[in-house]
């Protein structure tokens, strides 16, 4: 696979894709959000792959889409430009497998919104949070006035949107945006551990138990209620739900094979 922007690589189930634009902050361009959508693509695909890990590597998320790029836009343009993004966007978000963002320095403006389309952020104590576009005279292109809200309390988004102020790693943690912070130095220890014990899951009810959630925010509790039956449901068809109770009641650890 052919990649402009990104580092990608696989290790023990586990898929790392790393922003490489270092001099630019990992200011997200073109370029990187079409490589975003090849390493989602692949990371579907390969049934070895258990865990997809987005990261700027140790210096920096990423701070933003490239204002450069976005200066010379006009609205024909950004209407093209923002579909391929939320076409990107929604199918990171989709991903059928749990996804890690990890976290140092900057993640502002874009770069944060990809971070919200993961189901975890891990950080470093190094982490600065935002949403500064406001401060650029626009809003939020990448879904951060959906994502934020719906993740945190309405009126610290709504700061975070409409002063486009930057915040710390602790404070971002207290608020939920971050699920962990820790030393910068324990970082990559402290993704592999959160997704190991992610892969000892298994497969098909993870799927299941991020499909419930997802759809089930986005609808009455009566429809939720519906998503989450149907999909409990289905895992009794699964090979892994008898391996998951047969091994309870034989008080053995489960093996489960993703079946
Ligand atoms: N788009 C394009 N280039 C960016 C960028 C972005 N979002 N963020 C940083 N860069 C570039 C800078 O232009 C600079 O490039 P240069 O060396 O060719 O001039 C390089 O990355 C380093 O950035 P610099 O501003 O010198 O670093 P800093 O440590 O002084 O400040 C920030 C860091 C993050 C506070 C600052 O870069 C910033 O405010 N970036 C924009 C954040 C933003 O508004 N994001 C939302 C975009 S919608």
């Amino acid at each position: 696979m052919e990649l402009n922007s990104i580092l990608y690589s696989k290790e023990n189930g586990i898929a790392w894709a790393q922003f490489n634009r270092p001099d630019k902050l990992n200011a997200l361009n073109s370029d990187v959000f079409a490589d975003i959508g090849r390493v989602v693509d692949d990371v579907a695909l390969d049934d070895a792959v258990r865990v997809l890990v987005i990261t700027g590597g140790d210096k920096v998320f990423a701070a933003g889409a490239d204002i450069q790029e976005m200066s010379r836009g006009d609205i024909a343009g950004t209407y093209k430009f923002t579909d391929a993004g939320i076409q990107i966007t929604e199918r990171l978000a989709d991903l059928g497998k749990p996804t890690i963002a990890a976290i140092s320095g900057y993640a502002l403006g874009g770069g944060l919104e990809l971070a919200l389309c993961c189901d975890f952020r891990i950080a470093a104590d190094t982490a600065v949070v935002g949403l500064p576009e406001i401060t650029l005279g626009i809003i939020p292109g990448g879904g951060g006035t959906q994502r934020l809200p719906r993740l945190i309390n309405y009126s610290i988004a709504a700061e975070m949107v409409m002063l486009g102020g930057m915040m710390k790693a602790e404070r971002a943690h207290q608020l939920g945006i971050l699920n962990r912070v820790v030393a910068q130095e324990a970082l990559k220890e402290e993704v592999v551990k959160f997704a190991g014990q992610l892969m000892a899951r298994a497969p098909i009810a993870l799927r299941a138990a991020k499909t419930a959630l997802r759809k089930g925010l986005n609808v009455s509790l009566k429809d939720g209620l519906c998503i989450e039956q149907d999909l409990f449901a289905m895992l009794f068809g699964t090979a892994d739900q008898k391996e998951g109770m047969a091994a309870f009641l034989e008080k053995r650890k489960a093996k489960f094979t993703g079946k």
